[in-house]
C-alpha cells in the first residue's frame, strides 16, 4: 500500500472511482484542476489506485474537499488510513485546523470523521443537490493537535510529500 501525490494522468481514474459511488461526482475538469491547485493524493494497492483524498490548504487551515475509496475496497480501513495520512501531511505544512462538509445522510463518512476527532460546528441548509430537492451539509472540524497525531497510526511516518 502506497500513498503518492495525484498526477494529471490519475484524474480519469479518480473520476471513475467517484462516479461509481455517488450520483453527483466532481467533473473530470475539477480533478484536473485539483492536481494543480490542491494537495491531492492517491492510495495505491499493487499498483492500482483504490482511493484518493484532496485538501485545499490556506495558511494554517485546510479544507478536506473530497475523500473516496473504490467501492470494492471499502470497509477495510483504507479510508481511515488515507485520512490519517492526509491530516499528518497537512500538519507538516503548518496546518492547525481541518474543516469539511458532508451530506447529512452520509453517516458512514461522518463516523469516519468522528474517529479522527472531528466535531460538528454547523449546518448549511439545502447545500447539496439530490435527485429531487436538496440536502443539508453538516460542517465539521478538527484541530490537528499533538493528541490527534499521537492517536494516528505509528506506521504513517512519511506524510510530507
Ligand atoms: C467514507 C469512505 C471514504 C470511508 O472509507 P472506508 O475505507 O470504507 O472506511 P474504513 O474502512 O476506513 O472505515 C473507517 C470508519 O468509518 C466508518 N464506516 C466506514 N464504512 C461504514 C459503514 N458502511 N457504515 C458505518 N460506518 C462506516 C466506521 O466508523 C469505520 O470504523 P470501524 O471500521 O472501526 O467501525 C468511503 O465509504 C467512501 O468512499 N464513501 C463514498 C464517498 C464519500 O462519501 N466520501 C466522503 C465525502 S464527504
Amino acid at each position: 500500500m502506497q500513498v503518492r501525490s495525484m498526477l494529471e494522468g490519475d484524474a480519469e481514474r479518480a473520476f471513475s472511482i467517484e462516479s461509481a459511488v455517488t450520483q453527483f461526482p466532481w467533473s473530470l475538469q475539477q480533478y484536473r484542476s485539483s492536481v494543480v491547485a490542491d494537495d491531492s493524493f492517491v492510495l495505491e494497492q499493487a499498483g492500482k489506485i483504490v482511493g484518493f483524498i484532496i485538501f485545499k490548504r490556506v495558511l494554517d487551515e485546510t479544507n478536506l474537499l473530497n475523500i473516496v475509496i473504490d467501492k470494492q475496497y471499502q470497509g477495510q480501513g483504507l479510508g481511515r488510513y488515507l485520512l490519517e495520512f492526509g491530516l499528518v501531511n497537512q500538519r507538516s505544512h503548518g496546518v492547525k485546523n481541518c474543516f469539511l462538509e458532508v451530506r447529512r445522510s452520509n453517516v458512514s463518512a461522518q463516523k469516519l470523521y468522528q474517529l479522527l476527532n472531528f466535531i460538528i460546528i454547523g449546518v448549511r441548509k439545502n447545500y447539496y443537490p439530490l435527485a429531487q430537492g436538496k440536502e443539508d451539509a453538516i460542517v465539521m472540524s478538527t484541530e490537528i493537535s499533538n493528541k490527534l497525531v499521537e492517536k494516528i497510526y505509528d506506521g504513517i511516518i512519511d506524510a510530507s510529500c
